[in-house]
């Protein structure tokens, strides 16, 4: 195969998409071009409202763009029926949503177990390849409580075990770090970075936290609805050699 084909995970091209009717129209994304390859992690980045969750959805195939198309690995998810593409996000993706979309009356391990359960692993396998997730980000014995007994912070970590329990080959995450402390948000992500850049994976996040950008590979500036700039993220050694930790190097 191509490998320049390969290395091209997720192509966006002349997204827009709107909301409301006549004058209460608003224009979120006015024409989005974006690529993200194979083995990276892109953040996106801009201003509250400009358009940043509406935009992940749509990547997802949760939502529908007016115009314009996006790619994941060579397959048009805007075109691709309601069940397709359900199928294809199951297989495929993971997000973790700013608003963690936790189900209050599921235990914190069935929750982080959907992915797994959805996709028909038998539940004891399931649980304990996710009790494994859940001790990796700091929730070993909170596994039988309902998510409202826990904080923010915890919350927003079941939502990332959940994420990347599937080992999915697009992660998505809409602010992942929006309700954790430095320390916990810099796990998390070395976390994310880990999982993500085995084999063929990328990962886009969304981020207000410039104690993020240092994880990334990318940073594309999301400003009045369209890709402002894309320019290199400010990597350190210690992030670099992660990288090559994940790649088994
Ligand atoms: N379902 C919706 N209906 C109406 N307006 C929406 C909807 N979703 C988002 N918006 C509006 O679109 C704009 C962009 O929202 P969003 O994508 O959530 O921005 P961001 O994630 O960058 O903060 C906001 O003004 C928001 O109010
Ligand atoms: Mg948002």
């Amino acid at each position: 195969m191509d490998s320049q084909t390969n290395k091209a995970a997720l192509q966006i091209r002349g997204v827009r998409k709107s909301f409301g009717e006549g004058a209460a129209r608003m224009e979120v994304l006015r024409g989005v071009d974006l690529e993200a390859e194979t083995g990276e992690i892109l953040l996106l980045v801009g201003p509250s409202g400009c358009g940043k969750t509406t935009l992940l959805t749509i990547v997802a195939g949760l939502l529908d763009a007016e115009e314009g198309s996006v790619t994941l690995w060579n397959q048009r998810i805007d075109r691709m029926k309601r069940e397709e593409k359900t199928a294809f996000r199951r297989e495929n993706i993971g997000f973790v949503f700013q608003q963690f979309n936790l189900v209050p009356t599921l235990t914190v391990l069935e929750n982080a177990s959907v992915p797994l359960l959805i996709r028909g692993l038998p539940r004891k396998q399931a649980f304990e390849r996710t009790a494994a997730m859940l001790d990796r980000v700091g929730l070993k014995g909170r596994y039988e409580d309902r998510p409202s007994k826990l904080s923010g912070g915890q919350q927003q970590r079941i939502a990332i075990a959940r994420a990347l329990v599937g080992e999915p080959r697009l992660l998505i995450c809409d602010e992942p770090t929006a309700s954790l402390d430095g320390e916990t948000g810099a796990k998390v992500m070395e976390i994310i970075r880990l999982n993500a850049l085995k084999e063929d994976r990328c990962v886009i996040v969304v981020t207000h936290d410039s104690r993020v950008f240092k994880f990334g590979d990318r940073i594309a500036n999301v400003r009045d609805g369209v890709i402002e700039s894309v320019v290199p993220a400010p990597q350190t050694s210690s992030v670099r050699s992660l990288s090559l930790v994940a790649q088994g190097q």
